[in-house]
C-alpha cells in the first residue's frame, strides 16, 4: 500500500455475503461460512499490518438467531472450533482479540472459546481485532444507560456515555459492508456518528486485501469534515 495514503485508525466490517458466494458456486451455504473465517484470518492481519489500530466486525448479530437450527448450530461450532484452532495466528502476529457480545442465548463453549482468545492475546500490540458475535447495537446503548442509572449517575456527557459502552474503543473512521448491501443493520450505532461509509458488491470470502486497498483509496478521496466547512 502507497505510504503517503491516510490510514484510519478504527475501521468496521459488516461481513457480509457468505451464503450467496457459496450458492453461486453450487455449494452448501456453510462452505461460505468457512470461506469468510479463513478470509478473516488474513485479512484482519493484513488490515491491522497497514497502520489500522482497531478492527471490528460483526460475525453475528442477536437478530442471526432467527437462522435455521442447522445454520445457526453450524456457525457457533465454527466460532468454537476456529477461536481454539487458530490461536497461535493470532499470538504470533501480535493480535489482540476482544469480543462485543450479549451474554443470553450464547451456548457456553462459545463464551469460553471467546474467553480464552481474549486471555491468550491480551498482550499483543499489533491493534486490535474486536468481534462482535451476538451483538446489538441498540443493546449496547440500552445496556449502557443501565449500568449508568444502577451507577445513580444524575447526568452523563458524551466522554463519560462512552465509557459505560461494552469497551470504550475510539469512534470508527471506516466502515465497509460487503455485498452489496446498503444497511447499517444496528451495527455500532454510536461509534459510527462520523464514519465515512463504503459499500461494495464483493461478497465477504472475496474481499481481500486489494478490495481493503481500494476501500482506502476511496477513504483518501472524502473530505471528513465532522459538520464543520471546508
Ligand atoms: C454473513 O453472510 C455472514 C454471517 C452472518 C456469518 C458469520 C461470519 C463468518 C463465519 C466469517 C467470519 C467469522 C468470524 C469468527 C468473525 P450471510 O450468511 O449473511 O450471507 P448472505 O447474505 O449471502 O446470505
Amino acid at each position: 500500500m502507497n505510504s503517503e495514503l491516510k490510514i484510519p485508525n478504527h475501521v468496521a466490517i459488516i461481513l457480509d455475503g457468505n451464503g450467496r458466494w457459496a450458492l453461486e458456486r453450487g455449494l452448501k451455504r456453510s462452505k461460505g461460512h468457512d470461506a469468510g473465517f479463513k478470509n478473516l484470518k488474513s485479512l484482519s492481519n493484513y488490515i491491522l499490518s497497514c497502520g489500522v489500530k482497531v478492527l471490528s466486525v460483526f460475525a453475528f448479530s442477536t437478530e442471526n438467531f432467527k437462522r435455521s437450527k442447522d445454520e445457526v448450530d453450524y456457525l457457533m461450532n465454527l466460532f468454537v472450533n476456529g477461536f481454539k484452532n487458530e490461536k497461535n495466528y493470532f499470538v504470533d502476529r501480535n493480535i489482540k482479540v476482544i469480543f462485543f457480545f450479549f451474554f443470553s442465548n450464547l451456548r457456553d463453549d462459545v463464551i469460553s472459546a471467546m474467553d480464552s482468545l481474549e486471555e491468550i492475546t491480551k498482550d499483543g500490540t499489533k491493534g486490535i481485532l474486536n468481534i462482535c458475535l451476538n451483538y446489538g447495537g441498540q443493546s449496547e446503548i440500552v445496556d449502557a444507560v443501565n449500568k449508568i442509572i444502577l451507577d445513580g449517575v444524575k447526568e452523563v456527557d458524551c466522554e463519560l456515555f462512552s465509557k459505560y459502552l461494552y469497551q470504550d474503543l475510539p469512534m470508527i473512521d471506516l466502515m465497509i459492508r460487503t455485498s452489496g448491501e446498503l444497511r447499517i443493520s444496528n451495527f455500532m450505532l454510536w461509534q459510527l456518528a462520523y464514519s465515512e461509509l463504503y459499500f461494495t458488491n464483493t461478497y465477504f470470502p472475496d474481499f481481500d486485501s486489494h478490495e481493503f486497498d481500494k476501500a482506502i483509496d476511496a477513504y483518501n478521496k472524502r473530505d471528513r469534515r465532522f459538520g464543520g466547512v471546508k
